[in-house]
Order: structure tokens, then sequence, then C-alpha cells
């Protein structure tokens, strides 16, 4: 799929990889609408649509989508980057604390993909194909925690999981439809979601990454998303990004 002239919905985009993609995808030409909870970050480009979205709720974003085929009459694109990835103790002093902070885990990083998914493919189902009989793309937002997670992340690993393992079933049925559906397992990006991390902790983390030695860049995901759309080869595989990086 061209980027140019093709419109895109960005969940997540006020920050970290969303903005990345945001930034990319207007400097590629096309036509970007930013779901975030939060106002865009001030490096955004003035031709990105807001709409301040939640993606736990269904009639948020159906009211993006929307906005989508109304202000550019269609959408060949969704890229799922909002998340939350808070540090939950299972057996938790507070009684019942550890279930409250899964579920909202779980709820936004996957019931919210989903749930973007489920809402944006309906009208787009009906679009015309392009030349190549595509109706559009969907690229998710994993994390090798899917994989191996540290100490504290079941809720958040569980949830990532979840959002890989969707992905050949996702992808088997839709395309019918002439959709296409990846995803990216990130390791560890420089965006705020890490830099929250305790300044020990993010040191660790670098110290298993083994080349390049440092975090990944938001720009250096935003890249692997413009391959993901313009390749349209690719489609039901999770494409870990992540410098050979295994968490300990
Ligand atoms: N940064 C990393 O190292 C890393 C690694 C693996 C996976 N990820 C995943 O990548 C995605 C982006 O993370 P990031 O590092 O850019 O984080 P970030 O905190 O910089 O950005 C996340 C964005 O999601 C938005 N958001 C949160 N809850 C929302 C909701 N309910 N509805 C709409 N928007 C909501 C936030 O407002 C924020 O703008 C997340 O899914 C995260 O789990 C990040």
């Amino acid at each position: 799929m061209k980027i140019r002239s093709s419109t895109f919905l960005v969940t997540g985009g006020s920050s970290g990889l969303g903005l990345a993609t945001v930034q990319r995808l207007c400097a590629e030409g096309g036509n970007v609408i930013n779901a975030d909870l939060g106002a865009p970050d001030a490096g955004t480009p003035p031709e990105v649509v807001y709409i301040k979205t939640s993606v736990t709720d269904p009639e948020q974003v159906q009211a993006a989508v929307d906005l989508a085929f109304t202000k550019f009459g269609g959408l060949h694109g969704v890229v799922n980057c909002a998340g939350i990835g808070n540090v939950v103790k299972t057996v938790s002093k507070k009684k019942f604390g550890a279930l409250e902070a899964a579920r909202q885990i779980i709820e936004v990083n996957l019931m919210g993909t989903y749930n973007v998914i489920s809402i944006a493919s309906t009208p787009m189902a009906k679009q015309e194909p392009n030349a190549d009989g595509e109706r559009g793309v969907f690229i998710n937002t994993a994390s090798v925690a899917a994989y191996d997670g540290k100490v504290g992340q079941a809720p958040y690993s569980a949830s990532k999981g979840g959002v890989a393992s969707m992905t050949l079933p996702l992808a088997r049925e839709m395309a019918q439809y002439g959709f296409r559906v990846m995803a990216i397992a990130p390791g560890a990006f420089e965006t705020p979601m890490v830099a929250r991390l305790p300044s020990k902790a993010s040191e660790e983390l670098v110290e298993t990454i083994p080349f390049p030695h440092r975090m990944g860049r938001p720009p250096e995901f935003a890249q692997l998303v413009q391959q993901i759309i313009e390749n349209t080869y690719l489609n039901g595989e999770v494409i870990r990004l992540d410098a050979a990086i295994r968490m300990t």
C-alpha cells in the first residue's frame, strides 16, 4: 500500500512510538489521525488531526473512525500504539489491588487494540480495494515482554502475548476483505514510558541489549511501520524489533 494520499489512524500518537509513527506517515504524504487520551506533542505536524480518544471506549473509537471517513473519505491503515506499562506485583499488600491493576493493563493494551480493529474494520471492509485487492493494513504493538517478561510484568506480558497471538487468526479472518494484520514486538525504546523507569532499571535493561548496545529510537519503530505498510507480502506475523535483547 502506498502511504501518499492514504489515510491512517494512529492510536497513542501523542507520545513515544506513536508520535514517531504520526511524524513519519505525515512526512511520507499520508493523511493522519491521532487518537490518544493525551493532548498531541508539540512536535506533531500541524496537518495531523487529533481526536481525544480512549481506545477502551467504543463510542470514542467510533468517532475517531468516522472522522477519517468524513474528513479524508476513507481509512486505509490503523497503527495501534496506545498502551500502558505499569509494574504489578501479583503478591499484593492491597486487597484485590493486583487484580484491578492487571485488569486495567489488559483492558487498554489488549482489549483496546481489539476494540479499535473491530470498529475500524467494519466500514473499511466496504471500501473499494486498490489494484492489489488491498483494503487496509492493521499494525499492532506487542512487546518482547510477550515472550520474556520481567518480574512485575505478568499482566503486561499477558496483554502483549494476547496482541501477538491474535495476529495470525485476525490475518486469516480478515484476508477475505483484503486486509493485512501485523504486529511489532519492540525491545527497549527511548520513550516517555521507559523514561519513567528508575535509572538503575533502565541501565540494567541497556546492559542486556547485544547490538546496537543502546535503546531503540522511536523513528526506527516508525521505519518498520512504513515498511509493513508498503510491503504487501508481509502478513500474519509478529516482528521483533529489539537488537537481539532477551530480557532476563
Ligand atoms: N517504549 C518501549 O520500550 C516499548 C517496548 C515494547 C512495547 N512498547 C509498547 O509500545 C506502545 C507505545 O509505547 P510508548 O513507549 O510509546 O509509550 P508512551 O507512554 O510514550 O505513549 C503511549 C501513549 O498511549 C496513550 N494512551 C494510554 N492509554 C490510552 C488509552 N486508553 N487510549 C488512548 N491512548 C492511550 C498515552 O496517552 C500515550 O500518548 C505501548 O503499547 C507499549 O506497551 C513500548
